[in-house]
């Protein structure tokens, strides 16, 4: 049930997104209010509820009295809309329509609020003529229906502490491909300046925050086979460059390089980007076309690199001469694409997508390993040796039942360093709450990674 929830609050968050990137009507936000209101009514059914109340408190979501872990992060856009309008959370009435949510995204794409207080808000709504999206009052224990006692502990955990750190790394990286994505597809310019400024970021912030960047690899949201994607084997590479030792020079142009490799996907018209199906030999030359209409797009771009242009064109060749474009004779693939194009199937594999389960690291490198000639072998050995068994960002649960996640790897491929998420009984720990294990460590001796949680959502 909860699971229906986090898919609501990252749809509800797409939605906002894609209506500030769109017009009210493209098929991306029609679809996206289609999905809400089709979980939605699965949640009455199942519950026999006549409404769900998604509640914001303190930067956090929260649901009949309880934290939700998950989305709170990449939800960054709701609670803010939330805070904007002075509520406690938004109440989704049995009867909501297709036509109520694109109202509350028009909402939302507002550029100014007529707001001050709660009840503007209201009437704001009103105006709208909205009937089955209210406005929840701002929390209190009676308005979330509180039953959790621990939830009290909430008004005394900092964003920070929170995971708020990590996640606006996450954010940041999100926004600026989002941005380019959202251009690319208009034929507007692309602020090349902005994605490298936020690969500078994520470079001096990549060590701390890698493993919860890794860990949206977890979510099957739409967006997840282009933008989060294209952050994630961005913030592979730059991990990989790291611990290569490339020059912060090198990392600064494999991760702007890694953020806009996937910008021909911009114009791959979404029924065939998200279909679920096999494609057909037209749809496939579609796709296939997407590194060339890159390098197109990047072309008219200012501030683009030889290196973002060379892994637009280049990560979809195979190191034995394969794959596409056509590679002319003459032209030598830069060394870099090497290890994007790693990364590229790596991310690929390994993250769940609506329309497929994610693969263990370890079959995916044996995948990789079997396509022989596909991969640069040193490079890839590299990569295996850097991300290892469990990569962080991977949960995991041990033998004694606590869940971690993996944070960094060890000297040991199979014993990597954790953040102890639950405890032993399953029970989420609030941030304050959780500690690091060094599964490595003396003390470890007795415990063992039992079991990769796929499905896992933080
Ligand atoms: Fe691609
Ligand atoms: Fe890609």
């Amino acid at each position: 049930m909860s699971d229906r929830i986090n898919d609501i609050i990252m749809l509800l968050c797409k939605g906002i997104e894609n209506r500030k990137l769109y017009y009210a009507d493209h098929p991306r936000v029609n679809s996206l209010a289609e999905e809400i209101v089709r979980l939605a009514n699965d949640h009455y059914a199942a519950t026999g509820a006549e409404e769900l109340f998604i509640g914001m408190a303190d930067g956090f979501f929260v649901f009949e009295g309880t934290r939700i872990f998950g989305p709170s992060i990449a939800g960054k856009k709701l609670i803010q809309f939330a805070g904007a309008l002075y509520c406690g959370g938004f109440i989704l009435q049995k009867g909501i329509t297709h036509a109520d949510l694109k109202k509350f995204f028009d909402i939302t794409a507002l550029r100014s609020l007529p707001v001050k207080k709660i009840g503007d808000a209201r009437v704001l709504f009103k105006s709208y003529g909205m009937s089955h999206i209210g406005i929840g009052d701002p929390y209190t224990e009676q308005t979330l229906g509180l039953r959790d006692d621990r939830f009290k502990d909430l008004e005394d955990v900092s964003v920070d502490e929170a995971g708020q750190g990590p996640a606006l790394l996450y954010q940041e990286l999100f926004d600026v491909v989002s941005q380019a994505y959202g251009n690319a597809a208009l034929a507007r310019n692309i602020d090349i300046k902005k994605a490298r400024s936020v690969s500078e970021f994520m470079l001096s912030s990549i060590q701390t925050s890698f493993a919860d960047v890794m860990q949206y690899v977890h979510y099957p949201d739409y967006d997840s086979y282009t933008i989060g994607h294209s952050v994630r084997v961005s913030s592979l590479a730059v991990y990989i460059g790291t611990k290569l030792h490339w020059t912060e020079q090198e990392l600064l142009a494999i991760g702007t390089a890694g953020l806009l490799h996937d910008i021909g996907k911009s114009r791959i018209p979404v029924e065939i980007l998200l279909k679920k199906g096999q494609l057909t030999e037209e749809e496939c030359a579609v796709v296939r076309k997407h590194p060339q209409t890159g390098v197109e797009i990047l072309l008219e771009q200012k501030g683009v690199s030889d290196l973002d242009l060379a892994a637009c064109w280049g990560h979809h060749l195979r190191h034995d001469g394969g794959g596409y474009p056509h590679r002319p004779s003459w032209a030598v693939r830069h060394p870099a694409t090497a290890l994007l194009q790693i990364c590229d199937v790596f991310e690929a594999l390994t993250a769940v997508r609506p329309y497929k389960a994610a693969l263990l690291p370890q079959s995916a490198y044996g995948a990789m390993l079997a396509d022989r000639g596909a991969f640069h072998p040193g490079v890839l050995a590299a990569f295996i040796d850097a991300v290892g068994l469990y990569p962080p960002g991977t949960y995991v649960r041990l033998s004694d039942r606590r869940v971690g996640m993996v944070t960094t790897s060890s000297e040991r491929i199979d014993r990597p360093n954790l953040k102890i998420i639950t405890s032993a009984h399953g029970e989420p720990l609030y941030a304050k709450e959780q500690y690091e294990i060094a599964l490595n460590d003396r003390k470890c001796q007795g415990l063992c990674v039992e079991t990769v949680l796929l499905d896992y959502l933080g």
